[in-house]
């Protein structure tokens, strides 16, 4: 184990697209049981970071520590097995299939057995206020529905660690405080959380620690306050986020 504190430990994740350097030279790291907030403007590289720790793409360079485990070369069903859930920035919900049956593709990973993916599968989806529409078409729900279900299938794979890509954009006010309060939720179930958000106040209020990434590179990491008081962050931020 090269260090029990961190259940993530990032060295120097570089991911180049041909001659586009997406993120380059990024290290952070995530503590057991917390929740980090990843921030930046459109662009910035932040999605490519989280395709990256999910295994769905391979770091050109660098490292990737997942609870004492070198993930780095892993394929995105072993890293899921291993204990990384993540969401979708767009879901990728089967829309021809039910609620239901979209959750449980996530808990088949993990469960012993059909009875066991069923009750996971069920238990997620009451968590994150799917209960009444686990049996409706996934094709029928609107993308907030669509949003949870991502989520819920995430959470069905039994993940010590969730990543989140934007699943508060186009929020209203109340619906924010909702999922707040599942993210709440989550995290004290044990499950340490990286969140994408470009909802400032979500992240300030949700986040023990902030990472802001800007045109590939790592810009700062520190407290929700320590973050929106730094003039790098505030001019990037001016330069080229999209309003909430
Ligand atoms: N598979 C890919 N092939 C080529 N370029 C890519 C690929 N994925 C991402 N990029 C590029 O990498 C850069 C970073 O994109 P990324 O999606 O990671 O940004 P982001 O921070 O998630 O932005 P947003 O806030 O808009 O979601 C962009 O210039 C994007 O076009
Ligand atoms: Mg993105």
């Amino acid at each position: 184990m090269e260090n029990e504190k961190y259940i993530l430990d990032v060295q120097n994740a570089t991911k180049i697209f041909g001659g586009l350097k997406a993120n380059e030279d990024i290290s952070f790291n995530v503590k057991y049981g917390e929740i980090v907030g990843m921030v930046g403007p459109n662009g910035a590289g932040k999605t490519t970071l989280f395709n990256s720790l999910s295994g769905a793409h391979k770091l050109t360079y660098g490292k990737i520590i997942f609870d004492g485990t070198d993930i780095t070369k892993m394929e995105p069903h072993s890293v899921s097995m291993l204990g990384i859930g993540r969401t979708f920035q767009i879901p990728q919900s089967l829309n021809n299939m039910t609620v239901f049956e979209n959750v449980l593709v996530g808990a088949l990973g993990k469960a012993k057995n059909m009875k066991e993916a069923r009750e996971k599968s069920m238990e997620v989806i009451e968590l994150c206020g799917l209960g009444k529409h686990q049996n409706d078409m996934t094709g029928m729900m609107n993308v907030i529905q669509k949003k949870r279900i991502e989520i819920a299938r995430a959470l069905a794979t039994e993940p010590k660690l969730l990543l989140l890509d934007e699943t508060m954009a186009g929020l209203t006010n109340t619906e924010r405080v909702e999922a707040v309060e599942l993210i709440r939720k989550i995290n004290k179930m044990n499950i340490s959380i990286i969140t994408i958000e470009h909802v400032m106040d979500v992240i300030m209020t949700v986040s023990d620690r902030v990472v802001v990434i800007n045109t590939g590179h790592l810009l700062m990491e520190g407290t929700p306050q320590e973050v929106t008081s730094n003039e790098e962050v505030i001019s990037a931020y001016l330069g080229g986020a999209k309003s909430a």
